[in-house]
């Protein structure tokens, strides 16, 4: 079958959208959300119709993998049949999740059963009332009962983000690294980005990939290097004999911008071809008013057109990204 590329400015081919279905999240994590933000009304938010229709013309210009996350997407009732309708669309390879785990253990089954395939759980701490600290919420065992489930179902690997925030875990890079030896979980570190209202982010928080892989080391011994899936920003190592494996997402201090195979839409509907540039294209609009496949296929190509090389912000920037997290969907 012919298969469509989309191709930025800069020669990179865009074959994967990452769609946050909400802004709402049942966790406050202090980098994430402010205690001023207000979710959108429910009219504001695309509609799973709605994120249907996209995802259809995104696959005609040569999307094949899609992630959903929020927000927290599970706080979107029936989120599994919005995976069943986007699965049975021909040219959709991969639909994957990024989940805080709050919500998971009740729902893991139904979600597994309709089709969804890969699975990552935003975890920054091991240790309950730090949980409670960084999140605003006392879950820490609902999302270790999420990650039991996820296991339970079938999901293989389990992938768990933490983003390593310097004086807040940096202490716990080696716990979580030895889950890795029994587990056949991928452990991604995150470098802490400055976006929206993490408005107490400093440069000075960020831990550099390599300094969080130095320091597994010296807890833990010899990394080896793991080849990783094209596209994928995490960089990928494995302590021996371990069962899963050791990513590091270095988006500051070694941006993989070179290698981004991405878009975002945003819970309102807006077209985001860079996470870390605050440009968008209000795609709802065109959705709203019926816009055909054509018009709105035209709209992605510009944007994924004007796509920056890179994204310029680095620890000692001043440039934030503006807008919240939780509507981009991380
Ligand atoms: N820097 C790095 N990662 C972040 N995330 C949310 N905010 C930030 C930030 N400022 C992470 C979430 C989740 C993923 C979607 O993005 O913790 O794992």
């Amino acid at each position: 079958m012919f298969k469509p590329t989309l191709q930025d400015g800069h020669n990179r081919r865009v074959s994967y959208v990452r769609i946050s279905v909400t802004d709402r999240c049942n966790l406050r994590c202090r980098y994430c959300s402010s205690p001023a933000f207000n979710s959108h009304f429910r009219e504001e938010i695309l509609s799973y119709e709605e994120i249907e229709r996209l995802v259809r013309v995104l696959v005609t210009l040569g999307i094949d993998k899609v992630r959903l996350t929020g927000g927290e997407p599970l706080t979107r009732r029936h989120l599994d049949t919005l995976i069943r309708r986007l699965i049975l669309i021909e040219g959709i390879n991969d639909i994957s999740l990024t989940t805080n785990g709050v919500a998971l253990a009740d729902q893991v089954e139904s979600l597994r059963a309709a089709g969804l395939k890969r699975i990552n759980i935003s975890l920054d701490t091991l240790k309950p009332e730090r949980f409670a600290e960084i999140t605003g919420r006392d879950c820490f065992d609902q999302v270790r009962a999420g990650i039991e489930a996820a296991f339970k179902a079938g999901f293989s690997p389990v992938k768990l983000n933490v983003v390593v925030m310097r004086g807040v875990n940096d202490d716990e890079l080696v716990e979580f690294a030895r889950l890795t030896l029994k587990l056949p979980l991928h452990v991604r570190f995150i470098e802490y980005m400055p976006i929206g209202s993490s408005s107490s982010w400093s440069g000075g928080q960020v831990v550099t990939g390599a300094e969080i892989l130095q320091r597994i080391a010296e807890g833990l011994g010899r990394l080896e290097t793991v080849t990783t899936t094209p596209g994928s920003p995490a960089r990928l190592y494995r302590l021996a004999a371990a069962r899963g494996r050791i990513g590091v997402i270095a988006a500051m201090s070694e941006h993989f911008c070179a290698s981004c195979n991405r878009i975002r839409v945003t819970a309102d509907g807006r077209l985001r071809p860079c996470l870390l540039s605050d440009d968008e294209f209000d795609i709802k609009s065109l959705l709203r008013r019926g816009a055909g496949p054509e018009e709105i296929a035209d709209l992605v190509r510009r944007a994924v057109a004007g796509k920056s090389a890179a994204h310029g912000l680095t620890c000692n920037a001043e440039r934030k990204c503006a807008r919240q997290m939780a509507t981009i969907g991380g």
